[in-house]
Order: C-alpha cells, then sequence, then structure tokens
C-alpha cells in the first residue's frame, strides 16, 4: 500500500461499517477436499495407475474446480455480505489443513476463489492469484484434521464395534459378495471394514468416464448392482466409524473444541481481529465433526462438503451459534441444522453446555496414554526443601498477582483494536 492515511481511514471506515449492521461475529468451517484420484487400485482393475496422471490420492482437475466454486461461494456469503474484506487481509483468515496434498491443494483452490486479488495485490499483472498461507501438521501429530495420531482407546473402541454381533451377522449375510468381491477384485479377505476401498475405487473411476469394470455394473441378487450395493455398504462402514459418543469425542471433539476455544476468545476479546477459522479435512474428518454434534446423517460426506459454525451475537448482547451444513445434494445451499436439546439459535452457553461430553478434556489421557513421566509418583523431596518450595512459591504468587494488577491499570487506557493481532507487521 502507498499511503498509510488512506489505509487508515480504509480499516476504521470498513471496520465500523461492518460491527453495527451485523450480528455475525465468527466463523468456524471445515470442508472435505475436491475430486481425487483414487487411494489404491486393486490388482485386477481394468484402470491402472498409468490412468491417473498423478498417480493416486491427488486432487484433480475437477476438484480444484469444486474448491474454487465454493472458495466464491463462501465470498458471497461472507465478503459479499460485508462480514469480511473483499482484499485478502491476513490477520481476518486462518487456514489450517490435513497434511495431504489433496487437502492442502483443497484449501489453495479455495482461496483462489474467495479472494481473486485486485491490481494492487496482483505480483504479476498476468496473474489474478495471490498467495495466501495455509498451514499444516505431520499427520501423526494431527488428532484434528487428518486424525492420523495414534489413539489406542479409539482402536480399542472400533475392534469391539467389530467384534459386535450386528457385525458378524452382517458378514454371514455378505459372505457370498465379499468372496465375490475378492474373485472379482483380486484381494482377498473383503469384509466390511476394507471394502470401501474397492467401492471408493469404482467411485472415482465412473467420476472420471474411465472404462467401466463390468461386474460392477451387474446386478447383485436382481435388486441393485455390485457398485450400489458397495456404495451402501460403504456408508454403513462409516457409520461404524463414530459409533457411540466415546468414539465421536476421540476423534471429532478435538475439532468441536477448537471451534469453542475461537468462539471463546471472540468473546472474550472482541477485537480478535479473526473473523474466519478455515480447516481443510477429509470425510472422516467431516462426519467425525457432525458426530461429535450429534448430526451425522449416516452418509459419508461428499467432495467439498461442508460444516460451518457461526457464532452471533445479538443485539441484547448475548451470543448464540449456529450450525449448517453444505453439500452437493441441496444444490450448494448451506442447510440448517439443530443441535440436538437447543433451538437453531442455540445459546451459546447451552451449545458449550450440550457438547460438554464431545469435547475432550485430556486427549492424549482419554486415548489411554500413560501420565507423562514426573507428572505423578513421589520424587523423594525432604520435608525441608518442600516448606522452602512453598515458601518460594507463595512469594512467586504475591508477585504475580502485583504485576497483574499493574498491568491491567496499562492496559485499560491502551489502545489495542485488534488484539493479539499486529496490524503493522
Ligand atoms: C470365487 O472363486 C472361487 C475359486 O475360483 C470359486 O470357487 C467361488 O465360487 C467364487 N465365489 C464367488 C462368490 O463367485
Ligand atoms: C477384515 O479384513 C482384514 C484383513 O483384510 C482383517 O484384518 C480384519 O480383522 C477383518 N475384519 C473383520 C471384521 O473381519
Ligand atoms: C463424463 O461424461 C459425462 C457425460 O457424458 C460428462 O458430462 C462429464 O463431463 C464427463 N466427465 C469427465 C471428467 O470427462
Ligand atoms: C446433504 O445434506 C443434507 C442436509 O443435511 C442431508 O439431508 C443429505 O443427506 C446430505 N447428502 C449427502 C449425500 O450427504
Amino acid at each position: 500500500m502507498k499511503n498509510k492515511w488512506c489505509l487508515f481511514v480504509v480499516f476504521y471506515v470498513s471496520f465500523h461499517a461492518c460491527l453495527c449492521a451485523e450480528t455475525l461475529r465468527l466463523v468456524n468451517l471445515v470442508y472435505r477436499h475436491g475430486d481425487r484420484s483414487p487411494i489404491e487400485i486393486f490388482p485386477k482393475d481394468v484402470n491402472q495407475i498409468e490412468k491417473w496422471p498423478q498417480g493416486l490420492g491427488w486432487l484433480s482437475k475437477i476438484g480444484m474446480k469444486q474448491h474454487y466454486a465454493l472458495g466464491q461461494l463462501l465470498k458471497t456469503r461472507y465478503i459479499d455480505t460485508g462480514f469480511m474484506k473483499e482484499e485478502y487481509r491476513r490477520y481476518e483468515i486462518s487456514i489450517e489443513s490435513s497434511d495431504e496434498d489433496r487437502c492442502l491443494m483443497s484449501a489453495y483452490s479455495n482461496l483462489a476463489g474467495m479472494y481473486p486479488p485486485d491490481d494492487d495485490q496482483k505480483f504479476n499483472h498476468d496473474i489474478p492469484w495471490q498467495p495466501i498461507p495455509v498451514h499444516t501438521r505431520p499427520a501423526y501429530e494431527d488428532n484434528m484434521l487428518n486424525m492420523g495420531e495414534a489413539c489406542p482407546r479409539y482402536d480399542e473402541l472400533l475392534e469391539k464395534t467389530m467384534e459386535t454381533f450386528a457385525i458378524q451377522e452382517e458378514e454371514k449375510r455378505n459372505k457370498m459378495f465379499y468372496q465375490y468381491l475378492g474373485n472379482v477384485s483380486g484381494w482377498d479377505h473383503e469384509n466390511i471394514s476394507n471394502i470401501w476401498r474397492i467401492a471408493d475405487t469404482l467411485y472415482c473411476e465412473k467420476s472420471h468416464n474411465l472404462t467401466v469394470n463390468t461386474w460392477a455394473d451387474q446386478k447383485w441378487n436382481n435388486t441393485q448392482t455390485v457398485f450400489e450395493k458397495l456404495r451402501k455398504l460403504e456408508n454403513f462402514q462409516f457409520t461404524l466409524l463414530y459409533n457411540g459418543s466415546e468414539m465421536s469425542m476421540l476423534k471429532g471433539g478435538p475439532l468441536l473444541g477448537r471451534y469453542i476455544e475461537n468462539m471463546k476468545n471472540k468473546m472474550q476479546f472482541l477485537n480478535v481481529a479473526t473473523r474466519m477459522y478455515m480447516y481443510s479435512g477429509h470425510d472422516t474428518t467431516v462426519a467425525a465433526l457432525l458426530s461429535a454434534l450429534g448430526l451425522f446423517n449416516d452418509v459419508s460426506p461428499q467432495y467439498t462438503a461442508t460444516v460451518v459454525v457461526e457464532l452471533h451475537e445479538d443485539p441484547s448482547k448475548s451470543f448464540y451459534v449456529n450450525i449448517f451444513y453444505k453439500n452437493q445434494t441441496y444444490n450448494d445451499k448451506f442447510v440448517p441444522l439443530t443441535l440436538p436439546g437447543c433451538a437453531f439459535d442455540c445459546p451459546f452457553d447451552q451449545f458449550v453446555k450440550l457438547t460438554k461430553g464431545a469435547v475432550p478434556t485430556d486427549w492424549k489421557r482419554q486415548c489411554g496414554y500413560p501420565e507423562p513421566k514426573g507428572k505423578s509418583g513421589s520424587s523423594g523431596l525432604s520435608t525441608g526443601w518442600i516448606v522452602s518450595i512453598g515458601l518460594t512459591g507463595l512469594l512467586v504468587v504475591v508477585l504475580v498477582v502485583g504485576i497483574t494488577c499493574v498491568v491491567k491499570e496499562q492496559r485499560k487506557h491502551a489502545n489495542m483494536p485488534y488484539g493479539r493481532f499486529d496490524v503493522s507487521s
């Protein structure tokens, strides 16, 4: 920007214009990536890997278009209405992605649709695009979006689910079908937990008009095609992943907890500049969050399926929460969902109360990891040491309280329009 004064005027005007008109204060959203190549290819597939130029699990051009369109939709909903600024402002939106190529690329495609640069923001006038940062962390330490971080307790619960009578009956009922799938796919030991790998691959091939595996379109028991039956079983398998509140809490709870934390921050410091937290994940991420909210419809989320949780503030100063689900079934409309036990406009405190059991209090412990060393057990300190440590502690508390009071007094007069975000850097 050329002129700091001009910038100040723009900030001042738009900041105030937004603050008075709308009830919307904060948007949390998570979406599934777009159309992709298959994750795996079965040995007898007529379409082998050469059909997929970038290999497996990669966002296709169709997927890029889908997310570009979703970005445009978000622009219509949140930017064109004046909630967020038309030009990308780095402190207004925070983006975090699962560390898979397809999720990162989905986020980039989405942001291209949401933030076409104005002339001033272009770094090259021939390229109508500007780079926008997307944060990520390795899958093995991500319990929130990728959900690749190990959780022994969850694995145990999943195993138990698979051992239930209903699943064993299911296995019996479909024994011939699984055997048949083994024969035609070249993969042995097909069962409810692994057939999604065939169903999903067939789905990808169909979306890309590749050669059909003829058996997939043949009728099974005269009622449905093999492919249709596979998709149904795939949905069923999906529901087993979040079977019961503890499984939903362990997988969907971390993201729900983050949403709540974001909203609490916003409510406590209304001047926090962030207006949107955007998360890029998988079908499992979206389904886990919906399950934690008690809103999963037992249909595995489509490409670009999005869960939005908005924080609003009404004129009487109370905060409430709105939930929406967007998928392709309803033509990309944001369909309002109501948290069980609450109204659609759910008072924030009630939202927190109702979802309390769905948010982990200590995820690692609840997953069954032991307490970290040194936190428990006797340390063998003598009484003298304990007394002197106690006295030192007391002194520190007195000092901290004193300093806090002084700082608070100074803060009262400080001007911090953008909270912890530094606008000038
Ligand atoms: C699978 O193949 C085996 C060996 O060829 C055959 O005996 C069996 O009947 C086949 N099962 C089905 C369900 O097609
Ligand atoms: C499904 O098959 C896999 C091997 O492909 C096996 O590890 C798993 O235990 C089976 N699950 C059930 C429910 O039989
Ligand atoms: C597949 O075929 C349909 C129908 O002809 C067409 O609308 C669609 O664009 C095609 N998709 C791709 C990826 O080529
Ligand atoms: C799309 O969302 C609507 C509204 O929540 C839901 O009824 C429908 O089942 C969803 N479709 C799929 C394929 O998930």
